[in-house]
């Protein structure tokens, strides 16, 4: 094998300029539909394991079906058994410090593994890559480390492996060119779900997040692409598909040659023949009237809405940069409840933004009860390098957040068990996803509103739509009782 010539990481590495990064234009976004993988690179894997472990958002979980569909033409095979597999990467999540410093621990560990297995290629992917400081720790501690590659690079990582294998250095590909959409990368899809970008990126710049810089600007999907994929999944017999984007509302927004927004496009994926639709992540801001008018009509799409609100006050949302009120968001939340009144709405919040009084957090707290969430993702505030809140001053001890985000969990299961309560008697739709953890007789499914209930079923019921009667309600789950199967398939 010849030695390769000393890499110059700039050639490779153009980490996101965070200034640069809120100038971007709409102008260049360019759709590729010619995505092959060469003929010389389908042999590579032949005879070798991959693994993957995937962490964060589910983003990242259909990235990493992406990785794996490309893995597997590339000859590769799945394994569970670290020591069994050839090629390990790190699909990572950059939105909290703990889940960066999860992988740093991760690397410490996979060391070792690579000590013994000098052969084994060891790779970092995901938002974290798209981190300058954390290129820049991996290449400096953890030089062990083959590969490194980003958000907008995942289409090379045929070509990347190749190179990893030959080189004696890391090779490391970040792209800040984030105006590109790949279609017809291979996915590899199991069961009865399916994820589908709609579109990627943010522009929002909600001042805590680090997601605007790490996945790029905003850009949505051809409708014709994503029509024809829900299309085919729908052929091959998926029952359920969640359309991803961080901001699905602002589908649309980047089409200089059509109006065709998010309602437009739930508005025909509803007269698809796909039993069940669902759509994350909401943005207040952005959540139209038509939308409403659109989810209104149900049929396929949920009766379910995540819809972040992070702050009940008018100040911390300011300071959020979150471009909406309080008095806003809940006059949004009269409207969906009104067009429909069956609505399940959850959230995500964050508490202990920097400098939150007791007074601000008490208006998350009412705001809480006010809208009445069934579940809610709570977070306490991390602050992240480079963001605008990374800067702002924080007065508030750690331990006034802790004990803030016990107090909130605490309002919040009240509302879950009173929502879940109030189904108690009815018979509801639930699509059977599976056996449940803990026991195999029990049967584990969601209904139309995302709720998880358990019930004694037979595995033959797995994938199919079957009546449940609710007969216990504790905070978490719903226990329920078999009437009537299958209703649909
Ligand atoms: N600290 C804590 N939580 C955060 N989130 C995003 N950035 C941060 C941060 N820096 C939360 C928000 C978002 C969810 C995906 O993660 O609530 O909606
Ligand atoms: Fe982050 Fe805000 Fe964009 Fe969501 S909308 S990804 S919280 S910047």
């Amino acid at each position: 094998m010849t030695k390769q010539p000393e890499k110059d990481y700039s050639i490779y590495f153009q980490p996101p300029s965070l200034t640069d990064a809120k100038k971007r234009g709409k102008e260049d976004i360019t759709v590729h539909y010619d995505f092959d993988i060469p003929e010389e690179l389908r042999e590579l894997g032949k005879d070798k394991f991959y693994l993957i472990q995937t962490y964060g958002c589910q983003m990242n979980e259909h990235d990493t079906e992406t990785i794996m569909g490309l893995l597997e033409q590339m000859g590769y095979r799945p394994t569970d058994d670290r020591k069994r597999a050839d090629i390990i990467l790190l699909n990572t999540c950059a939105v909290r410090e703990n889940a960066e410093d999860k992988v740093f621990g991760e690397l410490g560990h996979l060391k070792h593994l690579k000590t013994a297995k000098p052969s084994l290629l060891l790779g970092v992917c995901g938002c974290m890559s798209q981190e300058e400081a954390v290129v820049n720790r991996i290449t400096t501690k953890h030089p062990f480390v083959d590969l490194i590659f980003g958000t907008h690079n995942i289409h090379r990582l045929p070509h990347l492996i190749k190179e990893a294998y030959f080189s004696k250095e890391m090779v490391v590909e970040v792209w800040s060119k984030e105006g590109d959409i790949i279609e017809n990368l291979p996915k590899k899809r199991e069961g009865i779900k399916a994820w589908v970008n709609i579109m990627y990126g943010c522009d929002k710049f909600c001042t805590y997040c680090i997601v605007p810089y790490t996945r790029g600007k905003e850009r949505s999907r051809r409708p014709e692409d994503v029509i024809a994929e829900v299309r085919d999944l729908a052929r091959q017999g998926f029952k359920e598909i969640m359309l991803l984007g961080q901001n699905v509302n602002a589908y649309g927004k980047d089409f200089e040659d059509i109006n065709y927004r998010f309602g437009d496009l739930m508005d025909d994926i509803r007269k698809i023949d796909i039993p069940r639709v669902r759509f994350t992540t909401s943005h207040p801001r952005d959540f139209d009237d038509h939308l409403i008018e659109v989810l209104a009509k149900k049929g396929n799409l949920m009766e379910h809405i995540h819809l972040p609100v992070q702050s009940g006050n008018n100040e911390i949302l300011k300071r959020m940069s979150r471009k909406y009120t309080r008095e806003h968001y809940l006059e949004l939340v009269a409207k969906i409840k009104k067009a429909i009144p069956d609505v399940v709405l959850t959230t995500d919040i964050i508490v202990g933004f920097p400098g939150e009084t007791e007074e601000q957090f008490e208006d998350t707290v009412s705001l809480v009860k006010e809208v009445g969430y069934d579940s809610a993702f709570t977070f306490i505030y991390s602050p992240r390098e480079g963001t605008p809140a990374a800067e702002m001053e924080d007065n508030i001890p750690y331990e006034v957040k802790v004990a803030r985000l016990q107090r909130l969990n605490d309002t919040l299961n009240v509302f879950s068990k009173k929502s879940n309560e109030k189904l108690l008697g009815q018979t509801v739709e639930v699509l059977v996803e599976g056996e449940s953890k803990n026991n195999p007789e029990v049967l584990a499914g969601r209904t139309r509103t995302n709720k998880l209930v358990h019930f004694v079923g037979g595995k033959e019921l797995v994938g199919e739509f079957v009546h449940v009667k609710i007969v216990e309600a504790p905070t978490f789950y719903i226990k329920g009782e078999l009437v009537k199967a299958p209703v649909k398939s």
